[in-house]
Parts: structure tokens; C-alpha cells; sequence
């Protein structure tokens, strides 16, 4: 469903006008970037320049164009007793000159209370409710506004929020996933990656707790539980993030500093020691740091997520901890966000490429520069095979997935979160690198940082601008096809290759393996890496016997690994190789991890081999402490009612 086609007062050329005024079109009517028209009608190119002079986020009430919010007031009170966040969010507000309402996205919330300049405004009732977009609360303006206070609570419900109960002697613990489109479910806001505000916030939380914000942070706990942010940069709802829980802060560089529970801290200080170094690169690579402090904070194991870019402050699952810092790209990946995605920001959902793909190529070069090439090789080899597996699995169903703009108009955001976006997006970028070379990609990778910097950015405005600035010889243009790549399906056949020598090592060491080897006397798994370890799991053959997983088992005791991504790899094959004594493990890990990259292949894995009722088993008693995220997609894949 388009909600805005609900709207009828407000005329569509209002909407154009007021983008082409912001200057967010360059609609010359010319060239669009689409040239290579020739395998298009053109009809298609008619519409997305069309598309290019309105861009319209679908997955917002908002209408940015008649009213938006610049700057945030928040007071609130965090109640583990009932579960719930309330309080006033008060906004700042940009109208245009005859608006007459301003709407925000609300998503399960109950609003008691708008003032708009100070004074209480009737206001009607939140509108019809849609499954995941919520409903619109509509305030009505007179002419000169500034300002709109809304009084409000959240439900226990709240799709953002998981609450972790508190468990012997461990305190309870709240956190916040805002991203996609769940920022609504906590505070009223235009919840829109297009729109941008700063904000400042006191938060009350319940003694001996602290509050984390994607904002200027304290470093300890107040006695009264009453914290204060501010977040002087502007940006997008679903970067708003909050965190409550028994942390403690230690520093790991001038700019740089690890959040943990006590239990963690000491591990988290060790294996993210280097994140200074991180943080150097990449502003080495593309400028300067924007937001002032990166700080990292792990999370509860049940997030549902490997990572989170909000600003300032990284959420990361617990997970990565490995005690090698092995498994810090995934910080690399965060970090990178600051410039894509934080920075430069999708203006929809459909160009969530332009966040993650940009951030899956920057990672790369932030790992190539502090760890080498030969690392990042193997990193980008493991992406490649990921595509090509993404790639395989939803050609069939969805070809229009595989795209990288994508048409998310009527369904979840969520749903574009694959791995073509990820690595589609990175092997697209990696092709341009190569193509002009990397001294010239580098220079213009900044200027796009730096232009268009705290703004958005969508498909077709890239597209042109990567046509005036990048692509302007005719035979690196011709050469990179980037029609196919954004608007065609699959993996076009110019994709970069990759080689990693120890990849292709392992990959022989595994055949030699299934050929019937053994694993103590045949496998170097002692002198792998991490990446060396997970391409040799994730590649065994599906219909292995459990003779040959007790084989490695024997030789190596994979299943008590302390690295999570081999663990994962370990477990998905001992289900599919019906290898039992590893089941307790998989019990265990699927009840206290919620990562949704592990969840969905582990439960999958048992539901393509004929153990639906163990998978039913373990998420029965898994799931109440699984984020909404998660138990959105293991409902839908096991069928859960
Ligand atoms: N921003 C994403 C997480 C996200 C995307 C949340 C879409 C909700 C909707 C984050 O940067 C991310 O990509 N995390 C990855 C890790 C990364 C190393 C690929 C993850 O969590 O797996
Ligand atoms: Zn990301």
C-alpha cells in the first residue's frame, strides 16, 4: 500500500516543486546516467526520470514537502516494571508557507497529548492501522508554527524494543533497534531516512543502570538515573538509538571506547583494542570523521543484528567477541557507516544500497589498509560466495530482488536486506575502482562524501551524479554497464574477480577431504584463520555422513570453538549431516544468541532435513527472548503461530 495515496489535499506538483526548490532533482531532461537505453524502452526512462523529480518514500506518513521536523527535544522515562518508554517528544518545525498539518509516523503508540507552540491542539484521532507502516498522527498548524510537542507512551509491544529481564545476578537490560522503519514504535517522529533533525534528550532510567544514546555519552552511572544527550548533527529517525543496562565504559583510544556489561568489559577492551587504528584509515582513506567520538557498545546476546551504525555509538552483538580480534571487520563495517550511510544517507529504502554497499566496499579497504591485502582478498572472496549463494536462492522467487534499486513500495523494508544490496553493491563499486583506477575512485569517493554530506541521496541522483563526475570517458562508462548492475538482475558478467591463493588452498584441502582423507593427519586447521576455517565448514557438502563431521570433531573439537562464525558453520552442517553430539551446543547457542544471520540458516537447516520438531522444540524456548526482528522471520519460516 502507498500511504500517501490516502492523501488527497495536498497536490502532487506541491511535492515536485518543493523537491526540485531543495535542489534534490537535477531533472535536465537529458542525460540521467541511463544511457545505455539501447536494451530499454523508452518508456522506463521517461518514468524514472519521472521518479528522480519526486522522490517519495513509501514507507512513511510524513510529507516532508508541507512540514518537517529540524531539531528534537526529548524527556522521557524508561519503566522496566511495565515495559514501556514515555514521555514528550518536542520538535522544532520548517512548514511550508500555506501548510496546514504536519504528519508523523507513530507505530503502536498511545499519544495523550499535542501542544503546538505551548498550547494543547485538538488533534484527530491516529489513522487507520497498517501491519508494519503504523499510523499517522496528523497536527494541525496555524500559519507560522514553530513547534509541536507530543505526550505520549509506548507499548510493552514495541517492535524496536527487546527487554532483557533481569537474571540472577545479571540487571535487566533494554535496548533499541531503530532501523528500518521501527523508530515509530518508540517515539513519534517522521520516521523517513530523508529527513534530519538533531536532538537533545534526558532520559530517566532506574538507579544503578546507564543510558547509552547515539549521541554525546556519559561514562558513568548517575546515582539519580537521570542521564542528558546531545546529538548537534543532524540526522534520520532510524538512527536514533537507546540503550539502558549495567555497563561499564573504558576507554581504548583518544577518540575511541568500549561499553560493556562487567562480565565483558575486559574481553571487549582487548578485542577492540585496535579500533583507533580502524577510525585512522578510514579517515585516511576518505576524510575526516564527522560525528567527533566512536564509541562501541556490546549488546545483550538476543540482538538481532552482527552490528549497528548509530552514530557516535556502534551497537554490536556480543558474538564478534572471539578473543583473536578476529572478527573485526564487523566494527570496519560500522565504523565505515559514518561516511555511508550516516553521512550520505539512502533517501528510501529502495536505494539501500547506497548505504550498505558502499559501506561493504569501504570496510574492505579499511581492513586492506590496517590488515593487508591478503586478508581483505579473503574477506571479499567469502562476499563473492555469499552473493553467489544470495544470488542463486532468490533469482527464482523475487528476480527483481537481485536488482539494486529496489521496489519496496507495500512491503517490509526488511525484505530488501540481502546480500545483494551488501555485495551486489561492493562488487559494483570494486568494478568502478578497477576501472578508473583506484587514485581517481579514491578522490572522487571523498568528493561524494564531502558534497553531499548530512543529505540524502537516491538511485537516480547517483546515477547522474556518478555520470557528470566519474563516468565521463565513453569507454569507462561503456566499460561498467551500470544499467545491468542497478537495474538488471543477478551478477552482470564484467564482476571483478577476486582470488585469494589460501582460499583456493582450502578449497582443495576440502576436496581431498571428502574424498576420503582423515582430519588429523590431512587438515592444517591448527594454522587456519578464521576465514580459512569458515570456507572449509561452509563449503562441505550438504549430504556429508555424520561419520565424516565425528571425523573432524575427533581431530579438532570444532564444536567448542570460541569463534561464533565457525561455530555457526560447524552447527548449520551437523544438522544437515544429522552429526547429534553437537545438538546440545546448537540447543544452547540458539537460545542464548538472537543474531538473525545465525537464527535463520540454523532453523532453516532443520527444517529442510526432516527435524521440524526439534526446531520447534528449541524456538519455543528461544523465542520469548528474541528480538521482533528475529521472530518476524522464524515465525514466517517455521510456521510459528
Ligand atoms: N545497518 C545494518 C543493519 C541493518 C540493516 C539493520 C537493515 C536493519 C535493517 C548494519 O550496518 C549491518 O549491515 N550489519 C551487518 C554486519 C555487517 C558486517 C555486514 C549484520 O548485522 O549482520
Ligand atoms: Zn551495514
Amino acid at each position: 500500500m502507498n500511504p500517501h495515496t490516502a492523501l488527497t489535499r495536498w497536490s502532487f506538483s506541491l511535492v515536485v516543486g518543493a523537491l526540485l526548490i531543495a535542489g534534490c532533482a537535477a531533472p535536465n531532461g537529458e542525460s540521467t546516467g541511463t544511457d545505455s537505453t539501447d536494451a530499454e524502452a523508452p518508456s522506463a526512462k521517461a518514468q524514472r526520470i519521472a521518479a528522480m523529480k519526486q522522490v517519495i518514500d513509501q514507507h512513511s506518513f510524513a510529507r516532508p514537502d508541507e512540514a518537517r521536523i529540524t531539531h528534537l527535544d526529548w524527556n522521557a522515562r524508561v519503566d522496566f516494571g511495565t515495559r514501556t518508554i514515555s514521555g514528550t517528544a518536542t520538535y522544532d518545525i520548517t512548514t511550508a508557507e500555506d501548510a496546514e498539518r504536519i504528519i508523523f509516523d507513530t507505530h503502536e503508540l498511545t499519544v495523550q497529548e499535542v501542544l503546538v507552540d505551548g498550547a494543547p491542539v485538538d488533534f484527530p484521532p491516529l489513522g487507520e492501522s497498517h501491519p508494519f507502516l503504523g499510523r499517522p498522527l496528523t497536527v494541525p498548524l496555524s500559519p507560522g508554527a514553530k513547534q509541536v510537542a507530543i505526550r505520549y507512551t509506548s507499548s510493552p509491544d514495541a517492535g524496536a524494543l527487546l527487554w532483557v529481564e533481569a537474571q540472577g545476578d545479571k540487571s535487566p537490560f533494554l535496548f533499541t533497534q531503530s532501523q528500518a522503519i521501527l523508530a515509530r514504535t518508540w517515539i513519534p517522529v517522521q520516521d523517513s531516512p530523508g529527513i534530519r533533525f538533531s536532538y537533545n534528550a534526558t532520559v530517566q532510567v532506574p538507579e544503578g543502570l546507564m543510558a547509552l544514546m547515539s549521541a554525546e555519552n556519559p561514562t558513568a552511572v548517575s546515582d539519580a538515573g537521570q542521564y542528558t544527550f546531545r546529538m548537534a548533527q543532524p540526522i534520520p529517525a532510524y538512527l536514533l538509538a537507546l540503550a539502558v543496562g549495567e555497563v561499564e565504559y573504558r576507554s581504548v583510544g583518544d577518540r575511541c571506547a568500549v561499553y560493556a556489561v562487567p562480565e565483558l568489559i575486559d574481553e571487549a577492551a582487548f578485542e577492540f583494542a585496535e579500533m583507533e587504528d580502524l577510525l585512522l584509515a578510514a579517515e585516511g582513506l576518505y576524510g575526516k570523521y564527522a560525528w567527533d567520538r566512536y564509541d562501541l557498545l556490546i549488546l545483550p546476546a538476543a540482538f538481532p543484528f552482527g552490528g549497528m551504525e548509530n552514530p557516535r555509538l556502534t551497537f554490536a552483538t556480543p558474538t564478534i567477541i572471539a578473543g583473536d580480534r578476529s572478527l573485526v571487520a564487523l566494527v570496519a563495517h560500522e565504523l565505515a557507516h559514518s561516511w555511508s550511510g550516516n553521512l550520505v544517507t539512502n533517501s528510501t529504502w529502495d536505494d539501500f544500497w547506497l548505504n550498505e554497499g558502499f559501506t561493504v566496499y569501504f570496510e574492505q579497504r579499511i581492513m586492506e589498509a590496517v590488515y593487508g591485502r591478503e586478508t581483505s582478498e579473503m574477506l571479499a572472496t567469502l562476499s563473492y560466495q555469499g552473493l553467489v549463494d544470495e544470488v542463486d536462492a532468490i533469482s527464482d522467487l523475487n528476480p527483481d530482488d537481485t536488482h539494486l534499486k529496489l521496489h519496496l513500495a507495500g512491503r517490509n523494508p526488511d525484505d530488501g536486506m540481502t546480500a545483494i544490496a551488501y555485495d551486489k553493491g561492493y562488487f559494483f563499486l570494486r568494478l568502478m575502482e578497477e576501472t578508473v583506477g583506484r587514485e581517481r575512485f579514491d578522490t572522487w569517493l571523498s568528493s561524494y562524501f564531502k558534497e553531499h554530506a548530512f543529505g540524502g541521496m537516491d538511485t537516480e541522483r547517483f546515477v547522474e551524479y556518478l555520470d557528470r563526475t566519474l563516468l565521463v570517458d565513453a569507454g569507462d562508462k561503456a566499460a561498467v554497464r551500470l544499467d545491468e548492475w542497478i537495474y538488471g538482475p543477478g551478477l552482470p558478467d564484467n564482476c571483478p574477480n577476486v582470488s585469494s591463493p589460501r582460499i583456493e588452498r582450502v578449497d582443495a584441502t576440502l576436496a581431498d577431504w571428502e574424498a576420503g582423507k582423515t582430519a588429523t593427519a590431512d587438515l592444517p586447521w591448527n594454522d587456519w584463520i578464521y576465514q580459512e576455517r569458515y570456507r572449509f565448514l561452509s563449503n562441505i557438502a550438504d549430504d556429508t555422513p555424520a561419520e565424516r563431521m565425528a571425523d573432524l570433531d575427533k581431530a579438532w573439537s570444532i564444536g567448542t570453538t570460541g569463534n561464533n562464525e565457525v561455530l555457526f558453520a560447524w552447527m548449520e552442517q551437523a544438522i544437515r549431516s544429522g552429526y547429534s553430539p553437537t545438538y546440545p551446543r546448537l540447543e544452547q547457542f540458539l537460545i542464548e544468541v538472537g543474531r538473525r544471520k545465525f537464527l535463520t540458516p540454523l532453523y532453516r537447516a532443520m527444517k529442510e532435513t526432516g527435524k521440524m520438531d526439534m526446531a520447534l522444540d528449541i524456538y519455543g524456548k528461544a523465542r520469548p527472548g528474541y528480538h521482533s526482528v528475529a521472530t518476524g522471520t522464524m515465525d514466517e519460516l517455521l510456521d510459528w503461530k
